[in-house]
């Protein structure tokens, strides 16, 4: 089975480097319609220019490829709706949207400004909001979409001096949670990314063995696959970088129960080990599910 994007429109935010480049240009060469959005700027949002995605753009076409570009940042509502725009001018439809662009703004709690906490949080979070609140209708009424969220290990695991880009990362993943249960029944699948990769945003984050093994290309297998038809998975975290793929999963530990009294603070506290202990636990996949279990005491 070779997967292809034939008559696919896919918008890839940030795709004018690293990671977002590689993705645009896997989709490219399998066929899709690529709308190469970025804005261009340097790693922590400053400045911007046009060069970025015109590169990636003739790359795709000096490949045979279908590409357009634009410069649109995905931070603000207006200009993140004309990223679809540029989508349906071009190519008359979407169906595919990477949300990938993305800036670092590290500092410690102590000594980050609201505005870095704001402005990271715009780009990863409200940015992933807004473009994908543009396509959402053009997808719902075709029933067809497929929509990846990246996420990171910073907002999953914890990155020290990453507060705010920790914040936003997991927030893409709440977001996607809630878009899995609308979206399922219009067949729009929606996964996130935790990717990991040597570009420009990590070369100073990690030794260079690390760096030559971590190809930004690596990763993009696992994007292609979520934004093809054949993939039928909706609402995962999948982990991808130097050729490993792995899901990731949140699990809820049995934990204690007391029944037919009211709890203590005590019963908390002589039992925190008994209610941190995962060792025997439970998947669920919605908060009603939860909610049930917690209730029935099952
Ligand atoms: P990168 O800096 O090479 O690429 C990010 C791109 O986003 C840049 O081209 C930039 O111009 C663009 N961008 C920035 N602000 C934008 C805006 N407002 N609107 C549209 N585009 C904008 O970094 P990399 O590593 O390729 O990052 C891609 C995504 O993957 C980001 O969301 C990043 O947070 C995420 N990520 C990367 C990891 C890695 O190991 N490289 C690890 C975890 C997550």
């Amino acid at each position: 089975m070779t997967i292809r994007f034939d008559n696919r429109v896919a918008i890839v935010t940030g795709a004018g480097n690293g990671l977002g480049r590689a993705h645009a240009l896997l989709l490219a060469s399998r066929g899709a319609k690529v709308v190469v959005n970025d804005p261009g700027g340097a790693v922590d949002g400053k400045g911007g220019g046009h060069a970025a995605a015109d590169k990636v753009v003739d790359e795709i076409k000096a490949a045979g490829g279908q590409a357009v570009a634009n410069y649109d940042s995905v931070a603000e509502a207006a200009t993140a709706a004309n990223i679809l725009k540029t989508a349906v001018d071009a190519f008359g439809t979407v169906d595919i949207v990477v949300n990938n662009a993305g800036v670092l703004r590290d500092k410690t709690f102590h000594n980050m400004t609201t505005e870095d906490f704001e402005f990271v949080v715009k780009v990863h979070f409200l940015g992933t909001a807004y473009v994908t609140h543009a396509a959402w209708p053009i997808l719902r009424a075709k029933a067809y979409g497929r929509i990846v969220v990246t996420s990171s290990n910073s907002g999953i695991y914890g990155t020290f001096g990453q507060s705010n880009y920790g914040g936003a990362k997991l927030a893409v993943v709440g977001f996607m949670n809630a878009l899995r249960l609308e979206g399922q029944k219009y067949n729009i699948m929606m996964n996130a990314l935790a990717p990991i990769a040597a570009t420009r945003m990590t070369e100073s984050l990690m030794t260079p063995e690390a760096l030559a093994k971590l190809r930004p290309e690596f990763v993009s297998p696992m994007v292609a696959y979520l934004c093809s038809e054949q993939c039928q998975r909706t609402g995962d975290i999948w982990s991808a970088g130097a050729g490993t793929f792995a899901r990731i999963e949140y699990r809820e530990a049995e934990g204690l129960r007391i029944d037919g009294r009211a709890p203590t603070i005590e019963d908390v506290a002589d039992n925190v080990e008994k209610i941190a202990d995962v060792s025997a636990s439970r998947v669920f996949r919605t908060s009603g599910e939860e909610v049930a279990a917690v209730v029935s005491g099952s």
